[in-house]
């Protein structure tokens, strides 16, 4: 028996899965590495981000000839706020390794308090409310959300995400990739009426389109601290032979049952969005060959994180960012465009930006949404398993139930979607769904970065811990899982 229900008054059946959630209390699990070494990392990333600024703020006026003293009111009272937040972040990593109390999130206003606050004493009960017993993905999402609360009451960092700056640069660190897959959209235009008439080479294409946006998410920044630049290089090049010869690190590839989904009569397709950056334009890349060549889709909708997340996930600026950032490549990125590739980027940049225009391609929630602002996207930054999606945000997934599949992209999103706990490996993905199972069809995109598995057999378990001992955690190996909607 894997799974039980539990009644909380007002909210329904609830259902959890019966195995524990992975946490910090195994000094070899990654959970663990993670508190110990990865989230000091991260926070001191934050207070080493703010100090600069304050510094630049200081180092400006001091040389600002003007002497207009509103001017001056106004940049120390936002250095004096900026040192706040670096108290508040060094406090955090004081408590953090002492394994201190994680204190109630303070009502700043913004999204989810009460949901963080509720399970956060239900694990104060339980003698688990601190950074070394809480389940792991509790803490991680609390920790984001902590931060948020930082930054909002405040009056000039209210608007401020401290991760802008690491994504932007990692961005223009991915060029080579970018004008890769620019010139191979490009190419593809030229056989556009060839394609639509035959959907056996089609199919081809969606299996190419799947992996090329599956490994765009091994290179989220929260995971920096594991890989080299070099490292990201190799798992964003995009040539065909590299990425076939990354198939054996596929270790469960359902595209085939994913794309009889895609033709089942919906035309619309919904991203729940990960990182910010190069991943972000994956999933345009392939949202775009969904909605241009073929037949089937006409609409995608993008749903985006509403406050900083996880370092790099997509926030509501990212996507002009994005598009600011193609619309000058020879300015933005580390390395100018050829011509062909520079007209292969503004080709899809223009394209793009129409569709957005048009509403082929849309956002979730109004792209000036502020972070934290409550919105409809709420709920894919509150902490819980999305296994009672039906009773934590209905309208959320009433307006999902339509899609002809739904990519839930990268690592936490499959934490999300499996509960983070420790499921026996083999056991099915429809299974550690839990009752999302059949209510819309899932498409999982993840490279493993976290230690719950799914859908692997234990002779294949077995056979790749042999390879390599982090296959879970390491990005290098991953899985494409596909759960259809009841019915289809
Ligand atoms: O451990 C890596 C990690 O920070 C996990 O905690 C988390 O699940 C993941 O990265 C975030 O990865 P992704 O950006 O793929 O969701
Ligand atoms: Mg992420």
């Amino acid at each position: 028996m894997a799974s039980e229900s539990t009644s909380t008054p007002g909210t329904g059946e609830r259902w959890k899965a019966h195995y524990p959630p992975y946490d910090p209390s195994d000094p070899k699990g990654f959970s663990y590495e993670t508190v110990v070494r990865r989230w000091p990392i991260i926070i001191t990333g934050v207070i080493d981000r703010i100090h600069r600024l304050n510094h630049e703020a200081t180092m400006a006026s001091r040389s600002d000839q003007s002497g207009s003293a509103t001017n001056d009111v106004e940049v120390n009272e936002r250095i004096e706020e900026g040192k706040g937040i670096i108290g508040k972040a060094s406090k955090l990593k004081y408590d953090m390794a002492r394994d201190r109390p994680m204190e109630k999130i303070e009502n700043d206003g913004g999204l989810n308090v009460d949901i963080f606050n509720a399970e956060l004493d239900e694990l104060v009960k339980e003698g688990k409310g601190s950074w070394f017993k809480a389940p792991w993905l509790f803490a991680e999402c609390y920790l984001y959300r902590l931060m948020r609360t930082w930054f909002a009451p405040t009056k000039h960092w209210n608007n401020f995400d401290p991760f802008f700056a690491q994504k932007e640069d990692s961005f223009r660190g991915s060029a080579a990739a970018v004008y890769q897959l620019a010139s191979m959209m490009q190419e593809l235009e030229s056989e556009k009426e060839a394609l639509i008439k035959e959907p056996a080479r089609l199919e081809v294409l969606w299996d190419e389109m799947i992996q090329m946006c599956l490994w765009g998410n091994a290179t989220d920044l929260s995971l920096l601290t594991n890989l080299t630049h070099e490292d990201i290089e190799k798992l964003q090049t995009v040539e065909k032979e590299t990425r076939d010869a990354r198939k054996e690190f596929i270790l469960c590839d359902d595209s085939d049952a994913a794309w009889e989904a895609l033709k089942s009569g919906s035309d619309r397709v919904d991203f729940i969005l990960d990182n910010a950056g190069f991943e972000f334009f994956t999933d345009l890349v392939f949202a775009d060959f969904l909605v241009t060549y073929t037949p089937y889709i006409s609409r995608v909708v993008f749903h985006p994180k509403t406050i900083p997340w996880f370092v790099s996930d997509v926030n509501p600026p990212d996507l002009d960012s994005l598009l600011r950032a193609l619309s000058s490549p020879s300015s933005f990125f580390s390395t100018p465009p050829s011509p062909f590739q520079a007209s292969a980027v503004s080709a899809l940049v223009s394209r793009w930006k129409r569709y957005f225009e048009e509403g082929s391609f849309s956002f979730s929630v109004p792209r000036e949404t502020g972070y934290g602002e409550k919105s409809g996207a709420d709920f894919w930054t509150d902490p819980r398993a999305y296994w009672n999606l039906h009773l934590d945000d209905p309208e959320g997934l009433k307006s999902l139930e339509g899609c002809a599949v739904v990519v839930f992209k990268g690592d936490l999103n499959f934490r999300k979607l499996t509960g983070d706990v420790k499921w026996p490996c083999s056991t099915p993905f429809a299974e550690a769904l839990g009752p999302l199972r059949g209510r819309i069809p899932i498409l999982s995109l993840r490279t493993n970065k976290a230690d719950v598995i799914v859908n692997v057999s234990e002779d294949v378990a077995r056979d790749v811990e042999r390879k390599d001992e982090k296959w879970r955690v390491n990005g290098k190996y991953a899985l494409i899982l596909f759960c259809a909607k009841d019915g289809v």
